[in-house]
């Protein structure tokens, strides 16, 4: 089997070079002159950030500028050698002062092995469990914190949280106390914490699937006696037994779909269609190909994504949904950072 294949089969765990291979994947060499100067120009955003920090500068102020840097070099310049600059920046003394932040360190670090892991976005959601490591954060990194937190992407994820809960909650009042849900990838299902439909106990089943198996036992141990049911499962799970979870009225992933090939993306796509029920619906989330937050991520954070543009959206939809009767629509969050892919069956 190639690289690719064992890293984007939906099963095998999501690391910086897995997902490099496709990221940053092209068959053109890489051009000498160009590198040289790529090289100069990310040294010199570094460099400043360096002598802004010496000086105190206040540290919004020193991220604001090098985020801004990073990601213009990053989305001006070949894929490739973009890939060639990040060790540069990872290896900089400047890394110190970011990896101070316990949000960005967790990403960097990877305890659970592999990127995007429920505890890192329990960061973002702010949730309780991630203040004892934020109390423990030195001033600078809280100071950073402070910064990455309020980061566009961050802000977008919190708006996804809620919006999923807003579609299972519709989804649970046109179902009359009969909706089943089914979330695959769920992680720490935060956005049932959202729902009124799972408190005021109108929603029959919500599977929550996740192949990390501390994300399933956290799951199910806070939603004991709800309806929601904890299933350790992967990706694979679904594409070679969809039968097994059974059929339901909304199937939707967020925080999984960055991670995917096209490959595999559509083929689940198919999956999750077939587990609908008639005039039901499924849903998937991207971080969008323009997020200002790029170049931080894929550096200080080394944690890159698949991000995707409304067409790349269009094409796994058009891909996956040919020759059915459904309705294909796309919908962004407010800042424009993630992108929405949803299929409504229409018999
Ligand atoms: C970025 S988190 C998103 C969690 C949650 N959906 C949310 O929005 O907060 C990604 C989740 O995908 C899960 N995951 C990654 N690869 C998977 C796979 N192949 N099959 C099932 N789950 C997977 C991880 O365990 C992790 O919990």
């Amino acid at each position: 089997m190639r690289d690719l294949d064992t890293a984007f089969d939906g099963e095998s765990l999501i690391t910086p070079d897995s997902i490099a291979n496709e990221v940053f994947s092209s068959s053109s060499p890489i051009d000498q002159r160009a590198l040289e100067e790529a090289r100069a120009e990310m040294a010199l955003h570094l460099r400043v950030a360096e002598q802004q920090f010496q000086q105190e500068t206040p540290v919004g102020l020193i991220m604001q500028r090098l985020l801004g840097g990073l990601h213009v070099l990053r989305n001006r310049i070949a894929p490739k050698i973009w890939e060639q600059l990040i060790p540069l920046a990872q290896n900089h003394d400047i890394a110190r002062h970011f990896h101070a932040d316990p949000f960005t360190r967790w990403s960097f670090e990877k305890p659970r092995g592999y990127s995007g892991d429920a505890g890192l976005l329990d960061f973002i959601y702010g949730h309780p469990s991630v203040q004892p490591a934020l109390d423990a954060a030195s001033p600078m990194g809280k100071e950073v914190h402070g910064f990455t937190s309020q980061s566009p992407a961050c802000v977008a994820v919190r708006e996804r949280r809620d919006l999923l809960a807003q579609y299972v909650d519709d989804v649970a009042s046109s179902r009359g106390g009969e909706a089943e849900i089914l979330t695959i990838a769920a992680g720490h299902l935060r956005e049932a914490a959202m729902s009124q439909a799972l408190k005021n106990g109108t929603i029959k089943r919500w599977v929550a699937l996740d192949q990390d198996p501390l994300s399933v036992g956290a799951v199910a141990s806070e939603y004991a006696g709800t309806a929601v049911e904890a299933v350790d499962g992967s990706v694979r799970t679904v594409l070679m037994r969809p039968q097994a979870l059974g059929k339901f009225d909304f199937v939707y992933a967020a925080g999984l779909y960055d991670y995917l090939a096209d490959e595999v993306a559509i083929k689940l796509s198919q999956r999750c269609l077939q587990m609908l029920k008639p005039h039901g619906t499924f849903l998937f989330a991207n971080f969008a190909d323009d997020i200002a937050d790029d170049g931080y991520m894929e550096t200080f954070m080394n944690w890159a994504l698949l991000l995707r543009s409304e067409e790349d959206m269009w094409r796994i939809m058009r891909a996956t949904t040919e020759g059915l009767d459904v309705d294909c629509s796309i919908r962004f969050g407010a800042n424009r950072n993630i992108v929405y892919g949803i299929i409504r069956k229409l018999s």
